[in-house]
């Protein structure tokens, strides 16, 4: 049985993707510092698999335990989540995003340099595109100057990563990742928001359970068939699932170069309005909200070309956003 390292596998989208990682016949050993999640997750990792994941509480700006971790555990391939991803908070923290991003990134190169390991999948954003001139957005779109330190992150990490396949012998491919939304069928795992939300889907299901009094819809004055700005949701299982097909094009050495770019989304986009409606209908519910300013930093639309994911990479989402929209309101609803 293959053995991969998940870090950040207690989180939002790692938890979906060891769930992925078991079904798929791997032997998925997690480390998490449990900072922006719960100890619960593991449990219902456990319910929803019935495979015990092997977990390792470990803070990776440690480097002197991740250098024993690595000692001690053999491993086939690493799937690299744990980072941080609050957009206002990395302009507040700055050193503490370069840190938790960027330090920890290094050293889990280092460690898999000295193990010989040569397999890895790095978790990057569309937020290095920034506001695409052409749409949908290739992976030949140039990457724009950073609009915060979260997104200048993702660049940095990609560059580091591209730079080590040159120079040390490593394999990895970097999934940059549209807006992940939703939550297992069997809502035992979503998305877990510290405090308010930020992002669009968790403070619609909170607006609708009750929790929130209104939903603030950031601008409609974008040049948008109704205003309101787009982006590409995807489910985060069909998100998951990619990771293991990123994984076995590495293990099976079908990867055409050292390092290697990938889109993943879902090709549509939908603008905010349309969101609020498709919630609607499948919550069978009304959703309380108003129209307000932009908000700061946001781009007016963005959606991925998926040829390179579908044809090459050989990954395609299975999942509309109707799906996605209750599956993520089944899981408020459990909540
Ligand atoms: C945000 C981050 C992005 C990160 C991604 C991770 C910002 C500026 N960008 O992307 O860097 O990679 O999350 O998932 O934070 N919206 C509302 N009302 C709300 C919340 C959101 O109208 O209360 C709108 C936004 O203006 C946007 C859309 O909904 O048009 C999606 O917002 P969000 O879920 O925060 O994702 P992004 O801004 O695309």
């Amino acid at each position: 049985m293959k053995k991969i390292l998940v870090t950040g596998g207690l989180g939002f989208i790692g938890s979906h993707t060891v769930v992925e990682l078991q079904n798929a016949g791997y032997k998925a050993v997690i480390i998490d510092n449990l900072y922006n999640t719960k100890m619960d997750v593991l449990d219902n990792i456990v319910s929803i698999t019935g495979v015990q994941p092997e977990y390792h509480c470990i803070d990776l700006r440690d480097k002197k335990v991740v250098q024993d971790f690595f000692k001690k555990n053999s491993l086939d391939g690493v799937i690299h989540f744990a980072a941080s991803k609050a957009v206002g908070e990395s302009v507040e923290k700055p050193l503490l995003y370069y840190e938790n991003n960027i330090s920890t990134l290094v050293y889990l190169l280092q460690e898999m340099k000295r193990q010989k390991l040569s397999n890895f999948i790095f978790s990057s954003s569309c937020t290095v595109y920034g506001q695409a001139e052409e749409l949908p957005i290739t992976e030949n779109a140039p990457v724009k100057p950073a609009e915060s330190p979260y997104g200048n992150t993702k660049q940095i990490g990609e560059e580091i990563i591209k730079e080590t396949c040159n120079a040390d012998g490593l394999k990895a491919i970097a999934l940059r990742y549209f807006n992940p939304i939703g939550a297992h069928k069997s809502a035992k795992i979503g998305e877990l928001p510290l405090g308010i939300p930020q992002n669009l889907i968790p403070f619609i299901t909170q607006t609708a359970a009750g929790i929130r009094k209104e939903l603030s819809v950031f601008g409609d004055d974008y040049a948008t068939p109704d205003g309101t700005a787009i982006r590409d949701y995807i489910h985060v299982v069909d998100l998951a699932k990619a990771h293991i097909t990123a994984l076995e094009r590495l293990l099976d050495n079908r990867n055409k170069k050292d390092f290697e770019v990938f889109n993943i989304g879902t090709g549509k986009g939908s603008s905010v309005l349309e969101v609020i409606d498709a919630f609607e209908k499948v919550s069978n519910t009304k959703l309380h909200y108003k129209i307000v300013g932009r908000r700061e930093g946001d781009i007016t639309a963005a959606y991925a070309d998926t040829a390179l994911a579908n044809d090459e990479l050989g990954w395609k989402h299975e999942k509309t956003l109707e799906e996605a929209l209750l599956s993520a309101w089944k899981w408020q609803l459990k909540q």
